[in-house]
């Protein structure tokens, strides 16, 4: 078998970049190691920039996005001074979209389906062979048979524990990261939203995050202890935590019911350089990750598959293969900024283990100057509905 483009990871980053390869006419085939059903369970991102939304439309997959889609011009931020609003429409421009990363996911999903483009489930031992060569390719299992499959170039799109980060010889990479000493414990419930806008809360008892899919579908998080567990949190303590951490007049508003989904994640800044190695490129997860506070994970694989697939349109089109070149370069310098604003913002709305009364004075004096400030609300505004590609 041979393709154009080997996509290794059926997630959000290798569906979007295997479309759009498919409308420029690039051939290309998705390697999944779960099922269909497995990748849309998990519950994961629900704010997406401008920039996101802009590659959805491209890739002909913003129907429903632009049907369903919640379009919010600012989020409000809760802490012990007070609480406070961000405009994002009064500072750029622009609002950010809340659609689900599983909706993203699902209609990428269809519209491959609906255009015949080949993604194999359930593969398993993959293995990438050559890519420091002009002649890549991959092989795998599946249902117990061998296969391999011959191509241009390899999309390494398969998160954080994929194989195609740890192709890259360890001497010709370097990694950076950050492991915060807490999770966060997220729940979907069936309930209205508390708030027509995101809330962000730093309370005394820590983080707590009030988010949303649509009118009546609930995103809550609660930052916990990394030895907490699942089973330990009934609805009743998850909702009674959350009481407790946001300011009154919200707590009383909450709608609580049953939990349909709940999940602990760990929180991590995490880089890998380069994003490129001969021609297999990094793309999303495998290359990088954020604390979800700013929700900057999805997006920034957006950008990174804006960059590939730039760099590997100009090359099938006339030969140019300078996008590719400087691929890594490009990602990585938005990438870092990336995670610079999800690690300033998890620093300013978390309680640390280790903080001590001078910490916490330095976090109510940032809040405050950023609830009165002007420049550093158009700054956060400017970071959070997403910086330029
Ligand atoms: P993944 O979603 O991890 O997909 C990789 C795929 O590769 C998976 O389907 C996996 O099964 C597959 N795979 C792995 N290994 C192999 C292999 N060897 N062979 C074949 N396939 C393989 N981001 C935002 O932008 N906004 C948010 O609001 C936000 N909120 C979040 C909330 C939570 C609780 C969490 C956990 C994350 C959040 N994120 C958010 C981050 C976002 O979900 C990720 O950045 C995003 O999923 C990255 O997509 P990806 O396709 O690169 O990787
Ligand atoms: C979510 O809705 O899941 C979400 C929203 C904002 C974040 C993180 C997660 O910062």
């Amino acid at each position: 078998m041979r393709t154009q483009v080997l996509i290794i990871g059926g997630g959000p980053s290798g569906l979007l970049l295997g479309q759009l390869l498919h409308r420029a006419g690039i051939d290309n085939i998705v390697l999944e190691r779960k099922t269909r059903d497995y990748v849309l369970s998990r519950i994961r991102a629900g704010v997406l920039e401008q920039g996101m939304v802009s590659l959805l439309t491209e890739a002909g997959v913003d129907k429903r996005l632009r049907a369903e889609g919640l379009a919010h011009d600012g989020a409000v931020i809760a802490h012990v001074g007070g609480t406070f609003r961000i405009d994002f429409a009064k500072h750029t421009g622009q609002p950010v979209m809340v659609y689900g990363q599983t909706e993203v996911t699902r209609d990428l999903y269809d519209a491959r389906a609906a255009c015949g483009a080949k993604t194999i489930f359930n593969v398993e031992d993959v293995s990438i062979d050559d890519a420091d060569t002009d002649s890549p390719s991959v092989s795998f299992t599946v249902n117990g048979k061998p296969k391999q499959i011959a191509c241009d170039y390899v999309a390494g799109c398969d998160g954080f524990h994929g194989v195609s980060r740890r192709t890259i010889p360890e001497d010709q990479r370097r990694e950076f990261e950050k492991v915060y000493p807490f999770g966060w414990l997220g729940i979907l419930s069936q309930t209205p939203p508390v708030s027509e806008e995101l809330i962000y809360a730093n309370s005394q008892r820590g983080f707590a995050l009030c988010s949303m899919r649509n009118a009546n579908l609930s995103r809550y998080y609660l930052q916990c202890s990394m030895a907490d567990r699942v089973e330990n949190w009934s609805d009743a303590d998850f909702w009674e935590e959350l009481r407790r951490r946001l300011p009154e007049e919200v707590a009383d508003r909450l709608v609580i019911g049953r939990s349909i989904e709940k999940s602990i994640a760990p929180l991590r800044s995490f880089v890998t350089e380069p994003m490129q190695w001969g021609r297999l490129f990094l793309c999303g997860d495998a290359a990088h990750i954020v604390p979800p506070t700013g929700a900057k994970g999805l997006n920034t694989a957006a950008s990174d598959v804006h960059y590939l697939y730039n760099g590997l349109k100009a090359f099938y089109a006339d030969g140019d293969d300078s996008g590719l070149q400087q691929y890594s370069t490009k990602a990585l310098a938005r990438v870092w900024k990336a995670e610079r604003f999800s690690w300033w913002f998890s620093q300013l709305m978390h309680r640390f283990p280790e903080q001590t009364e001078f910490d916490l004075r330095m976090q109510q004096a940032e809040l405050d100057f950023l609830r009165s400030n002007d420049a550093a609300q158009l700054a956060m505004a400017q970071n959070y509905v997403g910086l330029p590609y």
